[in-house]
This record gives C-alpha cells, structure tokens and sequence, in this order.
C-alpha cells in the first residue's frame, strides 16, 4: 500500500519495517476493537487507512490518531479501551449514553489536552488519575451522574484552562487549589451540592473570565479577589447561601458584563463602583438582604439591559438618572419599600419591555407619557400608593401583555382606551382602587384577554353586553362593586363561582342565585365555544393529561414566568431593533447549543416562504440555518388555544421533562420560542425526510428503493421507540408514517411528540379525527371511547408497518369504497388474493428469505390491527416479534 510506503520513507529513529507496520496495525487493531463495543457506525468502512473514519483525527503521516470526536452518537460500551490510543490528544465523547464510572486508565493518555465526557451518564467519583494528564487544557464533565469530592488529585493539571464540572452531583468544597491554577478561563461547576465557602484566592492568580457555581449551598462571602485581575466577564452565583456584600472591587471588572447573585442571604448595600463596570449588561439580586438607595451609578452602565433588585430591603426613590439607559428591557425593582414618583426621566428607557416597580410604597401618580416607553410589555404597579386617575394615554402601550394596577388608590373611571390595547393577554388588574363610573364597552375587543379583574371599587351600571367579546376570558372577577342589572350571557360567566359577582348592588342572573325575571333570555352564540370547551375536555379526559399538557405548554403558555429565563438564556433581550416580531419567550434546553442557536434568526427564518419543508393541518416545519452554520428544523404552530394558561408551570415542566427523553429513535425537542401568538419549537434538522416519503415518493421516482433489511430495521426503531414512549407512560397522538423521521444513516426517530394535533375548534380546523390523529391510522374504537389509548398506538404503528411491507398509502381509492389500507390487507382471505398480491412484489421476490421475513412481519402488522384493542400486542413484544424475525 502507497501510503504504508510513504510512511516508512518518513519514518525516522529505530524502528524496523516491521515495527512499524506492527506498530500501525496494533492502532488499527485497537480501532477496530473500540469500534465494535461501542458500535461506532461506519468504522472500518473505509479500507484500511483509519485516518478516514468518522471522528477520527492523525498526525500527519498518518501513524497515530490524535483526535477522536464522537459526540452526539447515542454510542454505549465500555470506553476503557480508548485509553490503549496513547498519542492522543483530543477525546470528544460528549452527549452519548455512556454509563458507569469514568475508566481510570484515562489517566495514562499522557498527550491529552481536551477530554470532553459531558452529557452522558458516567456515574461514580472522578478518579484521581486523571491529575495525571499533565498537558491538560479542557476538561469537561458536566452533565452526567458524578458525585463525591472533587479529587485533590486534580491540581496536578496546571495547564487546564478550562474546567466544567456542572450538572453532577458534586459535594464537598471548592477546593483551594483551583485558584492556584494559573490558566484557568473558565471555571463551571453549578447545579451541583457543593458546600462550603468559594475559596479567596479563587481568579486572584488567573485569568478567570466565566465563573458559573449557580444551584449549590455555598456560603460565606463573595470573596473580593475573584475580581482582583479584573479579567472576570460572567459571574453567577445565583440560588446559594452567600452572606455579606457585593465587594466594592467589582468595579476592577471594566468588561464583566453578566452580574448574577440573586436568592442568597446578601446584604448591605451595592457598592458605587458599579459605575465603573462599563461593559454590565445583566444585573440580577433579587432575592437577597439588600439595603439602601438603588444607587443612580447604575445610570453609568449604558449597556445595561436587565436590572432586577426584586425583593431586597431598597427604599428611596426611583433614581431619575436611570431614564439615560436607552438600553434597559427590563427593570425589575418589586417587592421593597421604594416611595414617591414614578420619575418622568425613567421614560427615556424607550426600550423598556418590563416595567415591574410592583409592592412597594410608590405614592405618585401615573405620568401620563407613560407610553412613551412604546415597546412595554409589562406594566406592573400593583400592591403600591398610587394616587390620581389611570391617563388615557394608557391606550397608547399598543404591546402590552399585561397590566397590574391592583391594590392602589387609583380614582376616576375606567379609561375606555385599554380596550385599544388588543396584545392584551395575561391580566388586566384595577381591583382594590377607588375606580367609579360604568365598565367601558370597549373592553369587550380583548378577545385575547385571560383574567380580567375590577373588583372592589365603585363601579356602577351593568356589565356590558360586548364584553362576550372577551373570548380567550377565563378568570373575571367584578365582585364588591355598585354593578346592576342582568349578567351577560356568556359560558364563562356562568361557569364562574358566584363569588366573582358577590358584593353588588344589583346584579341577576346565573351564576348569582337572585334571577332576573324572564325579560333577559339567551342565545345561542355561544354555541361554538361550548363545542370547543367539551373537544378540549373530551381530550383532557382521555388519559392523556402528560400529552395535552405538553401540548398545551406549547400551544398555550406564551407568559410570564419564562420570559426571565428566555431572555438570560439566548440573549433574547438584545436586539428588538428591526421589525421583527418581539419574542415573550424562549429557551434551549441544550445547553451546549445556546451559543449556536440564534432565536432571532431563528424567527427570521420562519417569516420566509423558502425555508418552508412542509405543511400540515396545524403546523408548518420550517429549515433555518443559524449563523453559526447549525441547521434546525423548527415547526411553527398555527394556532394558539389560551385557555389552559393555568397549567402553564406544570406544562413548561413537561417539555423540559420531554426534552430529557433519551432515546435513539425519538425526535426530542431542543427548545422553543414564543412569539405574538405563534410557537415554535425547536430540533435537529434531519436530511433524509420522512417514512412516508421514503416508502411512498422514492418507489415512485425509483430513485432509492428501499431494500427490505432497511425497511425492516426501520420498522424496528419505530416500534423501539414507541415501547420506550409506553414505558414511560406517554401515549402518543399521531402516528403515521409522515411523523417519522430520517437521519443520515436511515435511523427512523418517531416526531411529533409532544403536538398532538390539538386543537383550535374556534376556527372550525379541527375535527375529532384530527385529535385522534391522521386519517387511516385512527383505530376503529376511537370512534365511540375518543381515546387514544396505548392499544390505539399499536394500531397506528400496525398501519406504519403495512406500509412499509405493501407500499401502498395507508387510504387509497384503488382498495374500493370504504376501505382503508388496513381493511384491505384483512379482507384479501375472503377474497382469495395470496400473501403476494398484498406485500410489494418488488421486494418479496428478491429471495425466500426476504419473502419468508416479510410474511412473518405481516403476521405481526395483522395483529396490531386487530379490532378489537385487547388482543393486539403490546409494543414492547412487537419489537421482540420483530427482533425474532430479523435474527432467523
Ligand atoms: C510520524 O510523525 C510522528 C510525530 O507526529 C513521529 O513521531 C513519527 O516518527 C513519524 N513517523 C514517520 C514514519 O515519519
Ligand atoms: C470514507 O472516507 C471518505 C473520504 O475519504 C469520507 O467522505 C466518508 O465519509 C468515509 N466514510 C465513512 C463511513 O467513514
Ligand atoms: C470496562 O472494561 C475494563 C477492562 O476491560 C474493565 O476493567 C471495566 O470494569 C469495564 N467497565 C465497565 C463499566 O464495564
Ligand atoms: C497505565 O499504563 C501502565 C503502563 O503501560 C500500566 O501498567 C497501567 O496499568 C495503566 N494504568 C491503567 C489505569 O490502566
Ligand atoms: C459526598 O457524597 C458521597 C457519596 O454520595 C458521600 O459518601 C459523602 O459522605 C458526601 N460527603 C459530604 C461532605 O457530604
Ligand atoms: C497555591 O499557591 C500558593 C502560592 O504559590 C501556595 O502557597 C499554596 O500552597 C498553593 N495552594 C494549594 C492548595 O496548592
Ligand atoms: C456595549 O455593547 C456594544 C455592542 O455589544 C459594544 O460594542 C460596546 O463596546 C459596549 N459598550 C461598553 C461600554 O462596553
Ligand atoms: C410619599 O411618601 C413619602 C415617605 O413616606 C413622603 O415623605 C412623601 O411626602 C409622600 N409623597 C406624597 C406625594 O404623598
Ligand atoms: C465542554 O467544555 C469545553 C471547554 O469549555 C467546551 O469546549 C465544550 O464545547 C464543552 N462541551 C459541550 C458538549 O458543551
């Protein structure tokens, strides 16, 4: 072989010939073997030369591998051999399912320089010889099920630079030594249990930049010198047990530009030399012990977007200087004891969002510009002494979302102009004022409206009529007021506690006891909102509650709780500039994807009819590329129902959960966005299409046909992945061959998961059948139980399997009036028509063995259909049936 040739001309030194090439075939030898107990795909593909396989990296003559990159794989094994590559210097094993304790044999791969273990499952303690890898840089083990100390072994590696080790189950302390590492950039170690003080000398001999330890039980002080070289960019340590102040030499940090130390016991006041910190962008300390003025040094800091000193001891003023940050989205200052105005200047804060000065003492009034700040969101002034009128102008904060001025002593009336504000959606709150007048008519347009209250004021009149306009309602309360007259008709209404109505003067009708006498009859306009209320309950009883509320958290919650997180997550704060439609809300579960994932971009990408790859009933799945070159495919949900906001916690919780799903063949969701009412979520981009294309469009174009062994091994992974859903108690809602999914090497992975295809009956899209899932693969008892049950998905995966053994589309006019693909296929006996004029001829008559596979998965297709839900199988034996037949 050439290159052998070349090899040994390039060899220099000692080595024999034959050394050499024993040298050589010993790493190929070592290759082959790790290739076949982790399964690595394609190794050995490729003729001899190694250097070619995927992940493989070595040197330049091509003796030693270097570089081994096998991230995102889903491999498993025992990676101890990995340890015989002794040249390497590079290992990416991150984001695969290795379990069991890391191999201490790495400890002798004494070239290494980056070792990458994150996002798997090692389990056990770090050994101790890893602090041998003296030419360490990069050691990441974030992510996976480690626990113990941190070994003191470790402060052999001097060089590290980098160093993560969060999302374990870490104990113990930080130990001392980490600040003796003079390399050190970036130090990660949050959502573990550490203990224990950070230790003082942490940055103070480093060029420390990132320094993460969020989630721990740290206590002690935040030690000064961690800003000492001043290098420091982020530094979060957000949800420990600090105690003290925030040193006053953070104001060494010109370019930190993330501060984050809510939810501790911090206290005293924050340091004036915050001014100095010119590149701060986030400031977060809420939830401590903090006092003081809010310092107008703050003023200084022209970049700075997120200002939250939530629930700390703050009293004073507002500091009028903080109006010069034109910069500022959110400024958060709830739950202390700040008085006096709301200062005009504050309105020069043109790209404020969020406006929350909520439970304080404010006892101003309202500036009537307070408008002029035309990208607000969220107004919330409730639980304050505010005094004078609501302005009219407050029609003019065209975005808000929500408005919370409860718990005031607001007087005048009820401006008619919120009902301008059609973006309205998560409250409306004027309860506990002094408001009098009549209700305004207008109200009635916020048809986005979900919980309107005005109770205990002195409002008087009826309610209006118009306000069975306010379709999306589903908390109201009107009680302790002057109201009189009769109730609207309006489901929602009538549905609320009378405890919504109690305390007026004169109010009749359902819910309220007291009757209006017949003058006041109803309608029936609310006929169709009664439809979809039932569609949604028939669904919500069906035993699928994990299915609609991740559903739903999907279609439904677009508030607030996220919105914090979205914007410290992706850097959803900046920008807003351009046209483009602002986002409430957003999150990348992955976390090693949040640099390359753009949601600006990402919202970008969907606005274009080019990026379009396909178009359902409910949704349409878009390509975007991301700047950083990351492809996605992001499905964009056309409707939003909002009426299970409730939920939403539980809900977001459920994605996330979904999210964590690991299996091979499931598409997991890696994040979302929100925006006006649109969703979006977020996956990898797989290149090869769907089942249904495979099976249905190649045939056709005879591009690729499918060989049966691929037909069969996909079947496979579809019914794997389904069993893995069961097991986990989640029955899915629409499963068809259009939902599954191809990766590069054929792998199926089942999508969809977490839309099922709910639901907005409001617009009369959806049909009972649309609920149950897609038309040929819905089971005949759905018709009469409307359940999808875990029996029913084994019907939906018998309609896949048919498919993938007839060819043929799952309804199709050819099998006659009324019969579906699964009717025909049951029905060929009575007609007399053999096996082979049901199962695609161009694969049954390839070879006996292909033929005698095919029959006995048509057995098993042929009891998934069965129509009678009880004697079909259950998942987990049709992928032993399966199994069976491909070993034989
Ligand atoms: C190949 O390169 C390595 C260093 O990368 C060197 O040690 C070895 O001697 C070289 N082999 C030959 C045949 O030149
Ligand atoms: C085989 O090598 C070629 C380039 O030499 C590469 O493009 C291809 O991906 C390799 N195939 C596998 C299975 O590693
Ligand atoms: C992996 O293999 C090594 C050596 O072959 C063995 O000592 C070790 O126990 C194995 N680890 C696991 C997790 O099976
Ligand atoms: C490291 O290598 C040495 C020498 O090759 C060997 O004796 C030792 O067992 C290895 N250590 C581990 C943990 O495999
Ligand atoms: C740390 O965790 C290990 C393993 O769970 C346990 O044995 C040890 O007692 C813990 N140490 C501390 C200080 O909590
Ligand atoms: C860190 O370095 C200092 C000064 O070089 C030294 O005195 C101290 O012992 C070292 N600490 C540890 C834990 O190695
Ligand atoms: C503010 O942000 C901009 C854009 O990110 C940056 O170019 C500029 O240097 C920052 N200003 C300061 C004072 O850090
Ligand atoms: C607001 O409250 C502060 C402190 O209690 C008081 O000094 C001030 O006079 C009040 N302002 C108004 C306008 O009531
Ligand atoms: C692990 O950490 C290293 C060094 O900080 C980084 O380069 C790498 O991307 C991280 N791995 C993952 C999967 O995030």
């Amino acid at each position: 072989m050439a290159f052998l040739c070349l090899f040994y001309l390039l060899l220099v030194g000692f080595l024999s010939k034959s050394q050499i090439v024993v040298a050589q075939v010993n790493v190929q030898t070592t290759l082959l073997a790790i290739g076949k107990e982790l399964e690595v795909p394609g190794w050995g593909d490729n003729g001899t030369d190694f250097c070619n396989w995927r992940g493989i990296g070595c040197n330049l003559n091509h003796s030693l591998v270097e570089r081994l990159a096998l991230s995102r794989l889903d491999l498993r094994g025992n990676v101890s051999l990995i340890s015989e590559l002794k040249a390497l210097k590079q290992l990416d094993l991150s984001g695969n399912n290795f379990h069991g304790p890391i191999p201490s044999a790495f400890g002798n791969l004494s070239q290494l320089e980056f070792l990458d273990l994150s996002l798997n499952k090692f389990e056990g303690l770090i050994p101790g010889e890893l602090g041998s890898l003296r030419s360490l840089k990069s050691l990441n083990l974030s992510n996976n099920l480690l626990l113990g100390e941190i070994p003191h072994e470790l402060q052999g590696l001097e060089r590290l630079a980098e160093f993560q080790i969060s999302s374990n189950s870490f104990n113990g302390s930080i130990p001392s030594w980490v600040g003796n590492l003079t390399s050190l950039r970036v130090f990660t170690a949050y959502e573990n249990e550490l203990g224990g003080e950070i230790p003082d000398n942490l940055g103070s001999v480093s060029e420390l930049k990132l320094l993460n330890l969020h989630s721990n039980q740290l206590k002690g002080q935040i030690p000064s010198n961690i800003f000492a070289m001043g290098k420091l960019e982020v530094l979060v340590l957000t949800q420990n047990r600090l105690s003290g102040g925030l040193p006053e030499l953070v104001g060494n940090c010109k370019s930190l530009s993330n501060i984050r130390i809510g939810n501790n016991y911090l206290e005293g006041v924050i340091p004036k030399a915050i001014g100095n910190v010119s590149s701060l962008t986030y400031f977060e300390a809420d939830d401590n012990h903090l006092s003081g003025d809010i310092i107008s040094e703050f003023a200084q800091c022209s970049n700075l977007t997120l200002l939250n000193l939530a629930s700390n001891g703050f009293s004073g003023v507002i500091p009028p200087d903080l109006g010069q940050l034109v910069n500022l989205q959110e400024l958060i200052l709830s739950g202390n004891s700040l008085f006096g105005d709301i200062p005009k200047p504050i309105l020069g804060c043109r790209s404020l969002t969020k406006l929350d000065l909520s439970n304080n003492r404010l006892n101003g009034t309202i500036p009537s510009e307070i408008c002029n700040m035309s990208r607000l969101q969220y107004l919330l002034l409730g639980q304050n002494s505010i005094k004078g009128e609501i302005p009219h102008e407050i029609g003019n904060c065209m975005k808000l979302l929500e408005l919370q001025m409860g718990s005031n002593y607001l007087t005048g009336s009820i401006p008619s102009e919120i009902g301008r504000i059609r973006n309205l959606q998560i409250a409306l709150n004027l309860s506990y004022n002094h408001l009098h007048g009549s209700l305004p008519p207008e109200l009635g347009k916020l048809d986005k409206l979900v919980s309107l209250d005005v109770s205990n004021n002195q409002l008087c009149g009826t309610i209006p009529q118009s306000f069975k306009g306010m379709l999306s309602l589903i908390e109201v309360n009107f009680s302790n007021n002057l109201l009189s007259g009769p109730m609207p008709t309006f489901v929602l209404f009538q549905k609320s506690p009378n405890s919504s109505f109690l305390g007026n003067k004169g109010l009749c009708g359902e819910p309220l006891s007291l009757s209006c006498g017949n003058s006041y009859a109803s309608g029936h306009e609310n006929y169709h909102h009664k439809v979809s209320y039932r569609i949604i309950l028939a669904v919500i009883g069906s035993g699928l509650a994990v299915f609609v509320s991740v559903t739903v958290v999907v279609l439904l919650f677009m508030m607030r709780e996220r919105q914090e997180k979205a914007a410290k997550t992706a850097g959803v704060v900046d920008d807003v500039a351009n046209d483009q439609p602002t986002i409430i809300a957003g999150h990348v579960f992955v976390e090693n994807l949040r640099q390359a994932i753009d949601l600006d971009a990402l919202v970008k990408a969907t606005l274009k009819d080019s990026n379009k790859l396909m178009n359902g009933t409910f949704s349409t799945v878009y390509k975007a590329v991301m700047p950083s070159g990351m492809i996605l495919s992001v499905r964009r949900l056309k409707s939003m129902d909002r009426t299970i906001i409730h939920h939403q916690n539980r809900m977001i919780r459920e994605l996330e959960r979904l999210s964590k799903l690991c299996h091979e063949n499931l598409v997991r969701p890696i994040g979302y966005v929100i925006y006006e009412d649109v969703a979006l979520l977020l996956h990898h981009y797989l290149p090869n299409g769907t089942l249904a294309q495979l099976v249905h469009e190649c045939s056709k174009q005879s591009e690729y046909e499918p060989d049966w062994p691929t037909r069969l091994s996909i079947a496979i992974g579809v019914a794997e992945g389904l069993a893995f859903l069961h097991h986990v108690a989640i029955i899915h809602l629409d499963i068809s061959s259009g939902n599954v999914l191809l990766d590069a090497d054929f792998r199926p992975l089942v999508g969809e998961i977490e839309i099922s295809k709910l639901l907005d009956p409001s617009k009369g899209t959806a049909s009972i059948s649309a609920v149950a899932g897609s038309f040929g693969y819905i089971p005949p008892e759905y018709a009469y139980t409307m359940q999808v049950t875990a029996p029913g998905n084994v019907y939906s995966y018998g309609v896949v399997l048919l498919e993938i053994l007839t060819t043929r589309l799952p309804v199709d006019e050819d099998f006659g009036e009324g019969v579906d693909l699964v009717k025909w296929v049951h029905g060929a006996p009575a007609r007399g028509e053999t096996p082979e004029q049901i199962l695609d001829a161009k694969l049954s008559t390839v070879s006996f063995g292909w033929r005698r596979e095919m029959l006995a998965a048509l057995k098993v297709a042929l009891l998934c259909t069965d129509s009678t839900p009880a004697k079909r199988p259950k998942m987990k034996k049709v992928v032993e049936m399966l199994q069976e037949i491909k070993k034989t």
